[in-house]
């Protein structure tokens, strides 16, 4: 069985990535690495875990021989808002880690895959039904870096023939673990709040549209577009793909349907607003669809309806 490491591994969607791959590849054949140790303990307990920086080229060379890593799933990134806190810190990690995850692929022959993101798009990018293949002109850190790692990936396939794959996740909603630092957290935390304090404040405006994905989703995308045939991929990297599109008021009503108390106000934060302003309303994901069969299981109503569920359990709310 080939051995897979994941960068980024105790962040929002690696948490849930390392039971999804370790169930379907087993324990000893995922190596977890993350940063720092701090996170949710079933990753650390589960199988290999190794402490990683992936701004240090040499401690990934080194990992990756010592397991024998045959597939990176390279995760670790600093998100959207996060980044333009620090575009310094952001362009190194997200950039230099890029780069250092597909220098060492190349040494020793590893297949890699990397998500880019909605954020790869701009203002000057069409909003509705944006194409696979359009204008990309981010205007923040995150998707600078984002559509610098896009074109990096299919270098590297077509220089060096790495197998490069990857997505362009769209905002991913998840129970387990909190997305840190994003624009779309706003439809994460919403849940939450609705539970507790049946309201909440959006830092969205109503009216702004983009495109989100229930965590099951995403995980599957991850794991099909690696096992495709590879004769069938035409993109390689950053396959648009999208399960639903809303905005905050859309969002609420479904909550409403579940916890009729709840309301929403609005305390809009200008950075994220922009942030959100400068990305697509909703993806054509129509090239994933046919290359390698994407296709979403969750829609709004079945997501909100699973996450309710599942928080209403972990938050030990009756
Ligand atoms: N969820 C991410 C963010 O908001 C988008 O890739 O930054």
């Amino acid at each position: 069985m080939k051995k897979i490491l994941i960068t980024g591994a105790l962040g929002q969607i690696g948490t849930e990535l390392i039971t999804y791959m370790r169930k379907e590849y087993g324990n000893d054949n995922v190596i977890a690495s993350n940063r720092s140790k701090h996170g949710d303990e079933s990753v650390l307990q589960s199988g290999p875990f190794e402490l990683l920086d992936v701004v240090d080229a040499k401690g990934i060379a080194e990992v990756c021989k010592k397991h024998g890593v045959k597939q990176i799933i390279h995760l670790a990134a600093i998100l959207s808002a996060n980044a333009e806190k620090n575009p310094q810190m952001a362009y190194d990690i997200n950039m230099n880690g890029t780069y250092n995850v597909l220098e060492v692929a190349r040494e020793q022959g590893i297949a890699v895959f990397t998500p880019s993101s909605i954020a790869a798009f701009g203002p000057s990018t069409p909003a509705d039904n944006t194409p696979q293949d359009t204008v990309q002109r981010p205007t923040t850190m995150y998707g600078v870096t984002k559509v610098a790692g896009e074109l990096l990936c299919d270098y590297y396939h077509q220089r060096y023939g790495v197998d490069t794959r990857g997505v362009r996740f769209p905002g991913i909603i998840s129970y387990a673990a909190l997305p840190g630092g994003g624009t779309t957290d706003y439809a994460v935390h919403i849940y939450y709040e609705a539970l507790k304090n049946k309201k909440y404040a959006s830092y969205i405006g109503a009216g702004t549209f983009m495109d989100m994905m229930y965590m099951p989703d995403a995980l599957k995308s991850i794991h099909d577009l690696m096992e495709a045939n590879p004769d069938k991929l035409v993109h390689r990297n950053a396959f648009n793909v999208t399960a639903m599109s809303f905005d905050p008021e859309i969002l609420a009503a479904e909550i409403k349907k579940h916890i009729p108390e709840f309301k929403m106000t609005y305390d809009v934060d200008p950075v994220r607003q922009a942030i959100a302003n400068s990305w697509p309303n909703s993806l054509n994901d129509s090239a994933a669809r046919a290359e390698w069969g994407w296709k979403p299981d969750y829609d709004l109503a079945s997501m909100t309806k699973d996450m309710l569920e599942k928080l209403r359990i972990k938050l030990d709310i009756k």
